[in-house]
């Protein structure tokens, strides 16, 4: 059996500044407790392992004075701006783990929402870096899924909109949802903040998908990027998988495969990824 693993496979680089951060807090020893906002990734593994070593996370505002003091983490997923003024606050020492790129959407909203533009999202708006890029604006904000929501979109005719999207939306189903709101001939800019690391992984689980008998994609259940890159790969080759950790895989299922493909979501560690790959390959760890 041939077994193909992606090279994009695993942390991106935001992923791995976060994860580096929350270290270096942990090296430091100084006798304050570490906090996250939100889990630090997307990943119940590592988030559990953090837990080994005392860094926990909170979720609520209404938190953040129980935690006064000590030190607060922000997710490489961002969050909302009241959220930092709060946390400011309660004196507690801000370390930012924001992804820059999802940084840089901040920025763009925050500024073009200040210059009286209308902010719209291309993204998912239950999702926290959505949610994140929601509270930046200073005016007014909409959340567009996909073609059907574009299609229902109106506003003033005489409003200025500036477009943006979430870092992990599909890229083609973004340039479907642009055209349609172009169409509608409001005086609009995109800034198309798709990040290139979600791009070639798409890309690349698309190239290995079309060509294997059956494909692999692992990462945690609620990764916004491990699941695009797990319906890019369904519609591919329809005997895709979505694994969170080797337990979940059946590997009788592989047997009668010539050509396996493995992808694995931006926060998915590696050496999850590598029990993976060599247990497919036939060798245990
Ligand atoms: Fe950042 Fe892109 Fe990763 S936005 S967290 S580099 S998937």
């Amino acid at each position: 059996m041939e077994v193909t693993l992606a090279k994009t496979a695993g942390f991106c680089f935001g992923v791995e500044r976060a994860i580096n951060l929350v270290h270096e807090q942990i090296d430091k020893k100084d006798g304050r407790k570490i906090f996250t906002f939100g889990p630090i990734i997307n990943n119940a593994e590592v988030v559990k392992e953090l837990e080994g070593k005392g860094v926990y996370s909170i979720d609520s505002v209404e938190q953040l004075k129980d935690i006064a003091g000590n030190v607060l983490i922000i997710r490489s997923h961002g969050i909302p701006k009241f959220i930092y003024e709060e946390a400011e606050k309660w004196n507690l020492e801000i370390v930012d783990a924001t992804c820059p790129f999802v940084k840089k959407i901040h920025k763009i909203v925050e500024e073009e929402s200040k210059n009286g533009k209308e902010i719209v999202i291309i993204g998912d708006k239950n999702h926290p870096e959505v949610k994140g890029i929601i509270g930046w604006s200073q005016g007014k904000v909409t959340v567009i899924a996909d073609e059907k929501e574009a299609e229902e979109f109106q506003t003033d005719k005489n409003a200025k909109i500036c477009v943006v999207s979430q870092t992990t939306f599909n890229l083609l189903k973004f340039q479907y949802v642009v055209e349609i709101i172009m169409k509608k001939g409001y005086d609009t800019c995109v800034i198309k903040t798709i990040c290139n690391a979600t791009q070639a992984r798409q890309e690349e689980a698309g190239r290995i998908a079309a060509c294997v008998d059956k494909m692999i994609v692992i990462g945690d259940r609620h990764s916004s990027n491990t699941q695009k890159l797990y319906s890019i790969c369904k519609e591919l080759c329809t005997d895709t998988y979505y694994i969170q950790t080797l337990k979940d895989l059946d590997i009788a299922n592989l047997q009668d495969a010539k050509n396996v493909g493995i992808t694995a979501g931006a926060s998915t560690p590696n050496n999850i990824i590598q029990e993976v790959f060599l247990n497919v390959r036939g060798k245990k760890l």
